[in-house]
This record gives C-alpha cells, structure tokens and sequence, in this order.
C-alpha cells in the first residue's frame, strides 16, 4: 500500500450494534414519553430563562456518554409543550402519529433525496402513489399530481405561483412588473400566508382581495363577483380565486362549488386552502362536507394537521400535474441525464421549489399501512362529535357562549359573566382567560376573533383527546374566568 495513502477516519461510522445500544435508549426515552402522556399537562411551568439553564451547553469536543445524552434529552422532554397529550387543544398543531414518528427514523436512515428520481426510486414511487390516492379522495382527475411540501404555506405559495404563471405566463421570464396589474380573491377569514404568498410572488398584498364572510364565516359569494368584476373594469387581471376549507379560526368551509362556479366564469384559477379541513376527505360519512373541491386547480392539504402526521408534512394537488414542470423546471448541467439511455421517473426536485427533499411521505404512508384508512375516518369522525359534544354543553353552561357554531373539530366559544354588556371588556377577559388557562397548563387551548370578539378556541388534531379534557377546559374557563371577573385583576365595565 502506498505510504502516503490517508488512513480511515471511521468515528462518524457507527456499528449496527452501536446503532442498536442507541436507538434503544432513545425509544425509551420515546415510549417514557408516550407513557407520561395520560397524566402529565398539556404545557410545562416554564420560562426563557429556566429553559436556558436546563438545555445550554457548550457544544463537546469529545462524545458524551450515552447517559448524559439521554440525561439532556430526558430534561429537553421535560420542558416541552406536549401536543400529543389530549389536553393540548391549541391552533391546530397535533401529537404526530406513532408509527409515523417510529418511521422517520427509517426515513431518515436512507436519506434518499427525493428530489431526484434516479436516487430515491422507491421514494418517489412512495410519495407519488400518495398523491395519487390524496387526489382521488379529493375527487381530482387522473391527469392530477403534485407532491409533499414543507408545510401549508408553502403548498399555497405553489399553488398561487401555478395561478400567476397561468394568468399571466410571461412571468416567469419578465417578471409581474411586465404584465397587467394582477389579483387574488380570498376570504377575510383565510390564512395569512395568502398575502405572504401574493408578496412572494411580486403581486404585493394590497393585490390581495378581502372578500366578507357571512354569519357562520364562510366566503360571501355575491360579494366575491362583485370585486371581480370592478377590478376587470379597472384592467385588474382576476390570477386565482382562493376558497378555504376549514378556516383557522373557526373551522368555516367556503361554499366550494359557488366559489368554482365563479372563478369558472371568469376563467381564473381556484385554489382551495384545505390545509386543516382536507382530512375529512378520508371519511366518507364527511367527505360530502367538501363537495366542489373535486372542482379546484389546486388543493393544499396538510397531513401533519388533521392527518395526524408529524411535521412538517403538507401536500400540493394540481389537477394538471404537467403544469407543475412548467412552472418549476429548471436547467443546470449539473443535473442533466441521458434518459434516452436510461428510464427513469420524474425528478420531483424540478417540479416544485424545493430541489432536495427529504422522505416525508413515509410517515404518513406507513402510519396508513399500520392503522388502515378506517381508522383515521373514525377518528375524525369522533373528533366532529367531540367539538358538537362541547358546543352542547358550553350552551347548557350559564357563564359560558358559543361564539359561532361549532364546524369541523374546532368549537369556539366565551365566558360571558351575567349581566356584562361591555364587549371590549369581554374581550379583554376572555384574552386574558386563554393566557391563563395556557399557563396553568392542564389543558392548553388558544383564541379566535369571531366577527370581531374574543373567543376561547377548542381544536382537536391530537388523537387522544377526549370529552374528560373538554370538561376539563370548561371547568377551568368558569374557574378562572370567575376569579379574573371578580377579582379585579382587570379594568371592570
Ligand atoms: C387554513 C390554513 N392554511 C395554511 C396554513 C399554513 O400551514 P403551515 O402552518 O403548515 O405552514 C394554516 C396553518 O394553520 C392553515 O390553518
């Protein structure tokens, strides 16, 4: 052997048997979790600066033992927000399925890169036989396709850029500086990444249209054609008409069909943010709840939301999936393949924004493998009853309001102490409820603005949930609600 040959550095390379000793102290750190899960609450007692003490350390130059490692990562457990514990009823953010999480290791062990076909064959096959079943829940076409993206808002960010390059295809060359003044249509109830995404695209959000919502919050369709139609008299070019299904707030689904029915006459793409209320396309009991998404141009749908997927997990269903090379493709040398020589799959890297991509659809298709579809349908079917099952007793509860009626599995609703009219006063003691019942940390709910008040907001996303936490919710509102009103603790009316 030549002398000067560089000896192997292996310190990185651990042993199957090295690999076993620590996986399973971290599966037991895992299923400690899982067993903790029933008693401890929904959030910890803690603050930045206990935090700090506990976690920061200098990072080593040598390996820690395994013991101080899980030592560390037992006090990180400690200290964290649980939103796998069926008290933890906030934004919509859930505890990720078992077997999902179990299988982001496997994931994450291959390392396939799924953004080329030729080094993730598997993979891609993987996420696309996932699309394509998604699509077909959703009642798309078998021309649709799409992918697995780094969270709703970067579905949506795919969707609209489809929708600007189809309403104005020059853009991607020229740039939207080029072409007629263009707009997007959503509701005020829709997610803010609406406008990041109008931003993004070079529309700015003052292109972003604002279109009023009836009393249950749902797109007010009258109003949607209006706008439309003052800003093509104005030489406005109409880019996408977004309905969203399942709003953050309160659960709202916009009429989904009138909606199509309105960006169909005026020929402008429809995108549906179903990003929260897409998970009930795997019910078929609920799945007339979407009637008219079969219409869209494109779907978001985060599985890590009511799919009970781990994050980041979210997908972006075109009904033309040959728009998506259209939009995104790209050249570099670096990339280039004789595929006339060799067959090969799409590169999925070339179809959306992102060029590596990491294996995201395995956990959502080994915890389908593992529960079978049913299982999820049921569960967001229990889910639904759940949130109604509150509404009932929030209303039967004197000191307590819905604030709207209940939709999906979101369920918002107020402590109203008897005799108070003032309605910045109940807005201010009900922001103060959540802050409360937040920090006490049993149950862990967030706030809504309904028509403009402050409300309590119930979301179930976490597959242990059950009535005993909703009771629980109720029982500390009317607690602290109580003391905060008679206490003094604020401004009284
Ligand atoms: C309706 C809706 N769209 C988009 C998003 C953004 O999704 P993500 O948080 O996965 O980026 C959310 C997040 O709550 C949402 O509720």
């Amino acid at each position: 052997m030549p002398e000067d040959r560089p000896i192997p550095v292996a310190d990185l390379d651990w042993s199957p048997d090295r690999a076993r000793a620590f996986a399973d102290r971290i599966v037991d750190l895992y299923t400690g979790y899982l067993e903790s899960l029933p008693e401890a609450p929904a959030a910890p007692q803690v603050t930045p600066a206990s935090a700090r003490a506990a976690l920061r350390m200098a990072v080593p130059d040598e390996p820690l033992s395994d013991d101080d490692i899980c030592a560390h990562l037992q006090a990180l457990l400690d200290l964290s927000t649980r939103p796998g514990s069926g008290g933890f009823l906030a934004y919509i953010s859930g505890g990720g399925t078992v077997p999902g999480a179990i299988s982001d290791l496997l994931a994450s062990g291959l390392n396939a890169n799924v953004g080329g076909w030729a080094i993730s064959p598997a993979a891609s096959e993987v996420e696309e036989q996932l699309v394509g079943w998604l699509a077909g829940r959703f009642g798309l076409p078998s021309s649709a396709g799409g992918m697995i993206v780094q969270g709703g808002s970067l579905a949506n960010l795919t969707g609209l850029k489809l929708a600007r390059d189809h309403a104005w295809p020059p853009g991607r060359t020229d740039g939207v500086g080029a072409g007629p003044p263009l707009a997007f249509y959503t509701s005020s109830e829709s997610h803010f990444t609406i406008e990041r995404a109008a931003d993004v695209l070079g529309l700015g959000e003052a292109s972003v249209r604002k279109v009023s919502v009836d009393a249950d919050m749902r797109m007010r369709v009258d109003e949607l054609e209006r706008m439309i139609a003052d800003d093509v008299a104005k030489g406005v070019r109409p880019a996408a008409v977004v309905a969203t299904a399942g709003t953050t707030g309160t659960g709202a689904i916009d009429p989904l069909a009138d909606v199509a029915a309105v960006a169909s006459r005026h020929g402008v793409w429809f995108h549906v943010d179903a990003a929260y209320g897409g998970a009930v396309a795997v019910s078929d009991t609920l799945r007339p709840l979407l009637a008219g998404i079969e219409l869209a141009d494109s779907i978001t749908f985060d599985a890590h939301k009511w799919l009970y997927a781990p994050l980041t997990t979210a997908f972006i269903l075109v009904r033309d999936a040959a728009l998506l090379n259209g939009s995104f493709s790209a050249h570099a040398a670096y990339v280039e393949q004789e595929r006339d020589v060799i067959e090969r799959g799409p590169d999925m890297g070339m179809e959306g924004l992102q060029l590596s991509r990491s294996f995201s659809a395995l956990r959502v298709w080994v915890a389908l493998l593992a529960h079978g579809r049913s299982a999820f349908a049921r569960r967001i079917e229990h889910d639904v009853d759940l949130t109604s099952w509150l509404a009932r007793r929030v209303e039967e509860t004197p000191e307590l309001e819905v604030a709207c009626a209940p939709s999906l599995s979101i369920c918002c609703f107020r402590y109203h102490p008897d005799g108070v009219s003032d309605e910045e006063y109940l807005d201010r003691l009900n922001m103060r409820l959540m802050t409360e019942i937040q920090a006490d940390g049993e149950v862990f709910p967030s706030n809504a603005q309904v028509h403009e008040r402050t409300a309590l907001r119930s979301c179930i996303v976490t597959y242990r949930t059950e009535a005993v936490h909703l009771q629980i919710l109720m029982d500390k509102a009317l607690e602290i609600g109580a003391r905060l009103h008679t206490g003094g603790t604020l401004v009284t009316p």
